[in-house]
């Protein structure tokens, strides 16, 4: 466990008064719950893990509205990796902080940690203390003051707005989902090779999903009113905001936009699977993301169904996926991506069997 995370457990552990804890993906809990720390996250893994353990844990775009000004004595934050959030989540601790209260930021050098201190510093008027904690990692406490400073520009955190277009259309997002204010190029070679990959005209029939579906980039080029069924799925409370909006603002209305980790609340039988997956977690890579949404596809698919992904070149997709699959098909490597189709999901419960 790294000291901050080590710090972070000793906090929630002390906390005593009205504490906020503010989560996104960078934790690694070993504490039992404390009924006295509120819970706020935009991952749903997150949340719902927390959840199991007794946390009091909501999950929403930071969503704070419902709590009342200067409500907390404590809020304890693990810096995010844009920086939107963490100034929108400073500006909020201005509000939400009674006068002597405290706001706690943890981090490393390398993400930015001092500046935030200082910013937070200026924004709630009060006294700034650091502690250095390892090599790069930082512990600073900012009092609020009596009187309000100037909060760090947020960029409207909590407002959509378009972002990006194509040939077909304008993309509605906003910070707080990964990418948010472009188009990823993978996705975009991904819908080029669709058709071929398939070799089936888009948009796609049948019942469709778009498993970590971010705002909607792959579900919107595949799919229209035409699609028997189409789901888009991610963990993320901001990316599922943003997708709900491009669908309707295309006509999709019918569309499905559901809150799981890695498609884990879906029912199996989907036709067809399109997917850029993750291969980040918080600040550190994780192997493990690529398997979890692989998995996902071999349980959701139809004994028939496709799935077609696009992940960047040193992820060994085809690797992974033997076992899974029993037609794996490189269609394209481009040198950085590769778009990989996978047919014949194994059944591996009746493989147990036999
Ligand atoms: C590389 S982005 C692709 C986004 C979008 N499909 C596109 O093509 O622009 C990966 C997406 O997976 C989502 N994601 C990360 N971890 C996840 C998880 N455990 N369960 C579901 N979605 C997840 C992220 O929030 C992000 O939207």
């Amino acid at each position: 466990m790294d000291q901050l995370t080590t710090e972070l457990n000793r906090l929630l552990r002390n906390a005593s008064g009205t504490t906020l804890w503010l989560v996104d993906e960078n934790i690694q809990l070993d504490v039992p719950a404390n009924p006295c720390v509120q819970v706020v996250g935009n991952r749903l893994d997150v949340i719902e893990r927390l959840q199991q353990r007794g946390w009091q844990a909501s999950f929403s775009d930071f969503d704070l509205s419902a709590a009342q000004d200067a409500s907390f004595e404590l809020i304890l934050y693990r810096v995010s990796k844009e920086k939107p959030v963490v100034h929108y989540l400073i500006g909020e601790a201005q509000r939400l902080l009674r006068s002597g209260g405290t706001l706690i930021l943890l981090g490393d050098k390398g993400e930015g940690i001092r500046t935030y201190a200082k910013k937070a510093e200026a924004c709630l008027a009060g006294g700034r203390q650091e502690q250095k904690l390892g090599k790069d990692s930082w512990c600073a406490e900012i009092s609020r003051g009596q009187a309000a400073g100037d909060c760090p520009e947020h960029q409207d955190y909590t407002q959509l707005r378009p972002v990006c277009e194509d040939a077909q259309r304008q993309y509605w997002s906003k910070p707080g989902l990964f990418g948010w204010n472009k188009i990823d190029r993978g996705s975009a070679l991904l819908i080029e090779h669709l058709s071929d990959m398939l070799d089936t005209e888009l948009p796609l029939q049948g019942s469709v999903l778009d498993l970590g579906c971010g705002f909607g980039y792959l579900a919107l080029n595949a799919a229209d009113t035409s699609t028997a069924r189409l789901v888009c799925s991610d963990n993320n409370a901001a990316a599922l905001r943003a997708c709900r909006y491009n669908l309707d603002k295309a006509g999709l209305e019918r569309a499905e936009v559901v809150a799981a980790n890695a498609g884990d609340r879906l029912q199996p039988g989907f036709d067809l699977l399109i997917c850029n997956p993750p291969f980040h977690s918080g600040f550190s890579v994780d192997g493990d993301l690529t398997d979890r949404f692989l998995e996902a596809a071999r349980r959701l698919l139809t004994g028939n169904g496709t799935a077609c992904f696009v992940v960047n070149q040193h992820i060994p997709l085809e690797r992974k996926a033997a076992g899974l699959f029993a037609d794996i098909h490189t269609h394209l490597d481009s040198g950085q991506f590769k778009l990989v189709r996978l047919r014949q999901p194994i059944n591996i419960q009746s493989q147990g069997r036999s």
